[in-house]
C-alpha cells in the first residue's frame, strides 16, 4: 500500500467558495472523495492548516512515515523560509502543488520559497494537478 499525504495551506479549506473563477466551484472534500475512489492502492492522509507551525508540525510527523507529500502551501509559498528549510530536512519526496497558474498571476507569486526544495512543481492544472501528482509518486515510491 502506497502511503501519501496531502497537506494544504491557508485559505484552502474555503475551496469552492473563495475566488472560484480562480480556484473552481468544488471543495476539496468533494474532490478527496474522487482522488481516493480513483487510487483504491493509496492509504492517503490528508491534513490541511491556516497555521503555519503546523503545516511545519505535520511535515516533519509525515517525515519517512507516508511514501511522498502533495504539499500546496498556498500564501506560504511565497513568504514562508521556514516551511522551505522543513522540506529541505525531510527525507520524503515532496512535490508542489498549486491550484491556479502562480506564475500566470500578480509578480509577488512568481516565488517560491518552496519550490527549490521539491522534487518538482504542479501549477495551473487545477485540482487535477494532485492527482497528477499522485500517478507520479506512484511510478517513483516503493510501497511499504
Ligand atoms: C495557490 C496559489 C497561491 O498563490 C495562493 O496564495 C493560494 C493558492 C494555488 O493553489 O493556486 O492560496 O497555492
Amino acid at each position: 500500500m502506497h502511503k501519501i499525504a496531502i497537506i494544504n495551506g491557508p485559505n484552502l479549506n474555503l475551496l469552492g467558495s473563495r475566488e472560484p473563477e480562480i480556484y473552481g466551484a468544488v471543495s476539496f472534500e468533494t474532490y478527496f472523495a474522487h482522488l481516493q475512489a480513483h487510487f483504491p492502492s493509496v492509504e492517503f492522509f490528508y491534513f490541511q492548516s491556516n497555521v503555519e507551525g503546523e503545516i511545519i508540525n505535520h511535515l516533519q510527523a509525515c517525515n519517512q512515515n507516508v511514501d511522498g507529500i502533495l504539499l500546496n502551501a498556498a500564501a506560504y509559498t511565497h513568504t514562508s523560509i521556514a516551511i522551505a528549510d522543513t522540506v529541505k530536512a525531510i527525507d520524503t519526496p515532496v512535490i508542489e502543488i498549486h491550484i491556479s497558474n502562480v506564475l500566470a498571476r500578480e509578480a509577488y507569486r512568481k516565488t517560491s520559497y518552496i519550490a527549490s526544495a521539491c522534487i518538482g512543481s504542479i501549477s495551473g492544472l487545477g485540482l487535477e494537478g494532485y492527482a497528477l501528482g499522485v500517478s507520479y509518486l506512484l511510478t517513483k515510491t516503493k510501497t511499504s
